[in-house]
């Protein structure tokens, strides 16, 4: 596995929630794999799950993990290409990225989507630089429009909670007072279109995901309908994806209270387990009382991060030594 943005780098799903059983059951199996090996954890962006579980996971296989916070503990980077080095970014991507690869075996970037530029985020104009210039396997840890490892821990968590084979999954926009990215929504549209799920996306009109990522999932405008007899319910927030209008594009078009999960909303699926990739703002997400429910399982689908990170760690390791 050379990189991991997409679902289809994992390949056949059954055989990843396997090898995710386990690896749960056993977590240091693998130990020998990562022996004199480095990753190297490169963010742009704040994190509390995908820093400590991907470093966790790294332990777990014997692995250096050495984390870089961009800005802080580096150099300010330059992204784009061409420009007048005149502002208060001290270093270009173009050398630093060789640089890190130099010390490193495996690379995981955390870039989110800058949500000005469309055309820019959705080219995944970062993560490319990292594919194109460190010569190593790279992990997108969220980038502008993906965010793998969190969806694969989500499935690994529906397949560990399901009661029923083919589950009714909702993934439901929330309120939220700033303007997030898609990626989180987009992996989790993703995954669960290539999973045997029931899959239902609600969101406000103007809030579509794009339709690479929507794929054949039923889309709903009217929550309430969507959610009926739901096995898992999916909270998230997006900004405008701007499938329709570009000009809106990462905007807060709507704050919707009504849109927030709370008990009069489970109360209409099959007593649906609630799910968030967290961090969540309560009671503009979510309700007190539904988080806080035996139905809530954000945090053994948090824990399951490490799983998720560690299956993808092991596949890149193991090629290594092809
Ligand atoms: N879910 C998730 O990626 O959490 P962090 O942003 O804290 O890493």
């Amino acid at each position: 596995m050379k990189t991991f943005f997409h679902v289809s780098d994992i390949g056949d799903l059954s055989a990843a929630l396997k090898e995710a059983e386990e690896i749960k059951k056993n977590r240091f199996a693998y130990k020998h794999l990562g022996e004199n090996k480095t990753i190297m954890l490169v963010f742009f962006n704040s994190s509390l799950r995908t820093r400590l579980s991907s470093q966790k996971a790294a332990q777990n296989l014997g692995m250096n993990a050495i984390v870089l916070n961009i800005g802080q503990d580096s150099w300010k980077l330059e992204t784009e290409l061409g420009v007048v080095m005149d502002g208060d970014k001290g270093e270009h991507l173009r050398e630093a990225i060789p640089v890190m690869g130099s010390y490193c075996d495996i690379i995981g970037v955390r870039s989110f989507a800058g949500l000005k530029d469309r055309d820019y985020d959705y080219a995944e104009t970062v993560l490319q630089q990292f594919i194109d210039y460190s010569g190593r396997p790279i992990i997108s840890l969220e980038s502008a429009t993906v965010h793998p490892c969190q969806a694969f821990a989500d499935l690994i968590t529906i397949n560990e909670y399901k009661k029923k084979d083919r589950p009714k999954v909702v993934l439901s926009w929330a309120p939220h007072p700033k303007s997030l990215p898609q990626a989180v929504p987009n992996s989790f549209a993703e995954w669960m279109n290539a999973a045997d799920v029931d899959f239902v996306i609600t969101n406000p009109e103007g809030y579509d995901l794009d339709p690479k990522f929507v794929g054949d999932a039923k889309v709903e405008h009217d929550q309430m309908k969507a959610l009926e007899g739901a096995d898992f319910v999916y909270a998230k927030n997006w900004s405008c994806p701007g499938v329709n209008n570009p000009e809106d594009y990462g905007k807060i078009l709507s704050k919707d209270m009504s849109w927030t999960i709370d008990a009069k909303h489970m109360a209409v699926t099959n007593n649906a387990y609630f799910m968030h990739c967290l961090p969540v703002r309560r009671n503009m997400i979510v309700s007190d009382e539904v988080i806080d429910s035996p139905q809530s399982i954000v945090i053994p689908e948090a824990a399951n991060r490490e799983i998720s990170a560690q299956v993808v760690m092991k596949r890149m390791l193991e090629d290594l030594q092809k």
